[in-house]
C-alpha cells in the first residue's frame, strides 16, 4: 500500500526506491488535486460516506488526493501553486462542527504565541467546511525530514511516553533547546487549558534542521474534547499520572528551563488570553449556539481558574 500511494506527499523526506534506486512514484494514481477543485473531492468523500455509486475514476483521484498521511479522519493533501496543504474534511457523522472548531483552536494556539502552522476554513458557508492545515514537512517543493515524537524516543505498539522524555530528547538533540523547551512547556499547558486529550506519541513531532539536529514541528491535532475526563495520552512527568493537571505541568518547569515564577506568569498570561478571546474565535468560524455551549466545559473548568488566579 505504502509504495502504490503518491510518492509526492508522502510523510518527511521518507521515500521508497525499487532495487536499482529508482525512486517509487507510485505509478496509476492521479496527481495531487489543486486546491481549485476541493469541492468536488468534497462531494467523492460524501458519497463514500453515504455509501452512494461513487465511479473507479472518483475513487482513484481520492485515493491520490489522500495520499499516505495518517490519522483518523478523511483527508487529502491539496496543492495551492507547489506548496502542499492537509485538508481535513467534514464527516456526516460529526456531532459537532469539528472542522471550524479544530481551524479556531489552531488560531487561538497561534495567537497565544506558539508555533503552529497556517490554518484555513474553506467553504466556510456551507454545512461540510474543509480545514486547510499548510504542511510544515514542506518547503514549497522541498522536503524536510520528520519524525515522529513516538520515533523520536524509541516508543514501539502502544507504548505511551512523557513531555519529560521529550524535553531530554530535546536537550540531546535540538538546534534550539531552550526554545523547543518553552514552547513544549507552553503546549503542555494551551492543552490542558482547551481541554485536549489526544496528545498522543504521534501526535507531536520533530522536524530536521541540519547537521543532525532536529526541532519540535508546528503544532498539530489538538481539539478540545468537553465530555472527555481530563487525562493525558502523554504524561506530563515520567512516573507521575496522566492527569491533566496545572499543578503537575508547574511542578515540571523545571525540566523545561523555567523557574517557578517565569512559568505561572506564562501560564496566567495563557489562560487569560484564551478566556478572553476563544467564544468569539470559536464564533468568527461559525461556531455557535447549542455547538459554542457544548464547548464550555472544554474552556470554563477547574484547571482554567487555577491558571487565571495565579
Ligand atoms: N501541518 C502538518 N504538516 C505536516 N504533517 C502534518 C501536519 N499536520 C499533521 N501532520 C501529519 O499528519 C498526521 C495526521 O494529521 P492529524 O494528526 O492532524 O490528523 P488525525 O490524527 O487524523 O486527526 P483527527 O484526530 O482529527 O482525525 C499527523 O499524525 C502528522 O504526522
Ligand atoms: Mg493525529
Amino acid at each position: 500500500m505504502l509504495t502504490l500511494t503518491d510518492d509526492t506527499t508522502r510523510q518527511g523526506a521518507l521515500r521508497f526506491c525499487d532495487g536499482k534506486g529508482r525512486i517509487i512514484t507510485g505509478e496509476g494514481t492521479t496527481p495531487v488535486p489543486q486546491l481549485i477543485n476541493l469541492e468536488e473531492l468534497q462531494d467523492i468523500a460524501s458519497s463514500i460516506e453515504r455509501g452512494g455509486e461513487v465511479s473507479n475514476e472518483a475513487l482513484r483521484q481520492m485515493a491520490g488526493a489522500g495520499g499516505s498521511i495518517g490519522g483518523a479522519r478523511p483527508k487529502a493533501n491539496v496543492l495551492d501553486d507547489d506548496q502542499l496543504w492537509i485538508a481535513k474534511f467534514s464527516s456526516a457523522g460529526d456531532a459537532s462542527p469539528v472542522e471550524r472548531i479544530e481551524v479556531a483552536t489552531l488560531k487561538l494556539a497561534r495567537e497565544v504565541g506558539l508555533n503552529a502552522p497556517e490554518v484555513r476554513l474553506v467553504l466556510e458557508r456551507t454545512r461540510s467546511p474543509i480545514a486547510l492545515i499548510r504542511r510544515f514537512d514542506r518547503e514549497s517543493t522541498a522536503r524536510i525530514p520528520y519524525i515522529s515524537a513516538r520515533t523520536a524516543i524509541e516508543r514501539h505498539g502502544a507504548e505511551q511516553g512523557a513531555y519529560t522524555d521529550l524535553a531530554q530528547f530535546i536537550r540531546q538533540h535540538s538546534d534550539n533547546p531552550r526554545a523547543d523547551l518553552h514552547e513544549l512547556w507552553s503546549r503542555i499547558v494551551y492543552t490542558i487549558l482547551v481541554s485536549n486529550t489526544d496528545d498522543h506519541l504521534k501526535n507531536h513531532g520533530f522536524v530536521y534542521a541540519g547537521d543532525f539536529r532536529w526541532s519540535l514541528s508546528q503544532l498539530f491535532d489538538v481539539n478540545p474534547q468537553p465530555e472527555r475526563h481530563r487525562f493525558l495520552k502523554t504524561a506530563i512527568i515520567e512516573g507521575e499520572p496522566f492527569a491533566a493537571s496545572l499543578e503537575l505541568a508547574l511542578e515540571a518547569a523545571v525540566f523545561f528551563n523555567l523557574a517557578a515564577d517565569e512559568a505561572k506568569k506564562m501560564a496566567r498570561i495563557m489562560a487569560r488570553q484564551i478566556n478572553g478571546t476563544w467564544r468569539d474565535i470559536m464564533r468568527n468560524h461559525g461556531v455557535t449556539g447549542a455547538d459554542l455551549r457544548g464547548l464550555e466545559p472544554a474552556f470554563e473548568h477547574q484547571e482554567m481558574e487555577r491558571a487565571l488566579s495565579l
